[in-house]
């Protein structure tokens, strides 16, 4: 059984039942279907307003799609019973893109990380605080960073701090929505090298949601592309991807450009080889 199952699911923004009938021009989401497998990455490939964060909050819980079903170790997330639910909500976490807006500004790297443990854990003070501890330097930091304040952060670093709250509980799945776009590249890989290793560490598991086809090749092991609403493609491998001949992905890949300007005009794709 997949660790989580998205069935025909379709959602509109516009719950106006006089509207709602055969007009499908504003459906944010269309008739979507995958799964994703236990300790795999699938990263979720779409340009702006394509739907990504919105099936995102749909997988999340958060968002009640119109239609379709999600299935997550077999239990359907919006039907299933209190105890049930809770039980899916530790199991299923997000690492948002915005490091700064993810966290209470009033709150230590501490009391950060320790809400989820509150919630879900009885542990005693000391517990609390060595499993703290163990959570910070997992994430490359370290005790001192204990008392620190979210503006006493950069912003690599306070992704490292939503990281180690997202897998406080070890969870099975981590919805990443843009999670590394806005730091610097080397940041940004450090990170993406991070969450590697947790993924292999913990057996977690990724919707690695992302506009940026290298960051969704060095993670995923699958690879989805949304545009307008629909998954067009599903790939395998970063070589089917380069050889579709969809229009979307053929004007994904010319967005990208090679990384040294003498490369840019004759092999665009350079870059991710
Ligand atoms: N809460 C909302 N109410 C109404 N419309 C919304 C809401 N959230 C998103 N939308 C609309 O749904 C569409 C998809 O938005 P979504 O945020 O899912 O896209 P995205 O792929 O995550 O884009 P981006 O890459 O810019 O984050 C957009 O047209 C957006 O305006
Ligand atoms: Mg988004």
């Amino acid at each position: 059984m997949s660790l989580l199952q998205v069935i025909e699911v379709s959602h509109s923004y516009n719950s106006k039942k006089l509207f709602k009938s055969k007009d499908t021009s504003n459906k944010v989401l269309h008739n979507i279907s995958f799964s994703i497998e236990e300790g795999t990455c699938l990263g979720l490939l779409g340009t702006s307003g394509a739907g990504k964060s919105t099936l995102g909050k749909v997988i999340l819980g958060i968002q009640r799609p119109q239609q379709g079903q999600v299935l997550f170790q077999g239990y359907d997330i919006y039907n299933a019973d209190k105890i049930t639910k809770s039980k899916i909500r530790r199991d299923l976490q997000v690492v948002f893109q915005d490091s700064y807006s993810s966290v209470n500004p009033r709150m230590t790297a501490e009391r950060i990380i320790s809400e989820p443990l509150e919630n879900y854990e009885k542990l005693t003070l000391i517990e609390k605080r060595k499993t703290v501890i163990s959570l910070l330097e997992r994430v490359g930091l370290n005790e001192k960073d204990l008392k620190k304040y979210p503006n006493q952060f950069s912003g690599g670093q306070l992704q490292r701090i939503n990281i180690a709250r997202a897998i406080a509980l070890k969870p099975k799945l981590i919805v990443l929505d843009e999670s590394v776009s806005s730091l610097d590249m080397v940041t940004q890989a450090l990170i993406l090298e991070l969450l590697s290793e947790l993924k292999d560490d913990f057996g977690l598991s990724y919707l690695f949601i992302t506009h940026d086809i290298k960051a969704a090749f060095s993670i995923s092991d699958k690879i989805g592309v949304l545009e307008k609403g629909e998954l067009i493609e599903r790939y395998d491998s970063k070589d089917q991807f380069f050889k579709s001949q969809h229009p979307a992905i053929k004007r994904m890949r010319d967005s990208i450009l090679a990384e040294h300007p003498r490369d840019r005009s004759i092999n665009r794709n350079s870059s991710l080889t």
